[in-house]
């Protein structure tokens, strides 16, 4: 007798490695950033600023950030090829992406982007034993949550380490657990499209189609 485990969630895991003096503009523009909108650093309950919610909605169209794009395309690319997608037919767009600075004592409570199709996550400064780990926890309609029993664990834990890029399903719910590092830890999240190219296949009935196509309503 065995089981056979299906249907599997698959949580992408590489790394990018910057030189010194990308790394260097980085975290210039982190500190920066977090000593310009400090202010703002109660949001919720949590000691964070996110960009998505301070005003930083599009990271990568700076200077200090382009250079990681390519990279992002290729693990992108990666990883939905090991799972079996013809990536040919497809195009990946960065629908947004943003800073995520914890102070000590920050977090964030458990959701999922349901804005976009897969998500990142590329750590800039952490430290293994800072608290601040990404947990996955499966969707409440996967076929063992609705079972009535206590099953012990249904989550997944991920330790972040620099330079660490995680890619997984927008749809997928995560958290962040309290940071307890004395010094910021930064991370980018990003939010991706995948769309068909402007040449459009015939069937393109699960698609979504290329923005260029799109027909823009009102002004
Ligand atoms: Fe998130």
């Amino acid at each position: 007798m065995h089981i056979d485990a299906w249907f599997a969630t698959p949580i992408y895991n590489g790394e990018i490695v910057p030189t010194k003096e990308q790394k260097n503009k980085i975290e210039r523009y982190f500190y920066k950033y977090t000593q310009e909108n400090g202010d703002k650093i109660f949001i919720g309950n949590s000691l964070n600023i996110t960009g998505d919610v301070t005003g930083q909605h599009q990271i990568s169209e700076l200077e200090e950030f382009e250079w990681i794009n390519e990279h992002l395309y290729g693990h992108i690319d990666n990883y939905l090829r090991a799972i079996g997608v013809n990536t040919s037919n497809y195009k990946f767009y960065i629908q947004k992406s943003w800073p995520v600075i914890c102070d000590e004592g920050g977090g964030v409570a458990p959701h999922a982007h349901m804005n976009a199709h897969l998500s990142a996550v590329f750590y800039i400064r952490c430290g293994p034993d800072n608290g601040g780990d990404i947990i996955f926890g499966s969707s409440p309609d996967h076929p063992l949550n609705v079972l009535p029993v206590h099953i012990p664990n249904t989550n997944v834990k991920y330790t972040p380490t620099e330079n660490q890029l995680l890619i997984f399903p927008s749809s997928l719910r995560h958290q962040v657990t309290e940071f307890y590092g004395k010094d910021f830890r930064f991370s980018i999240s990003y939010d991706i499209m995948i769309t068909t190219h402007i040449n459009i296949n015939s069937d393109s009935e699960s698609d979504v189609s290329n923005p260029d196509l799109w027909v823009s309503l009102g002004d």
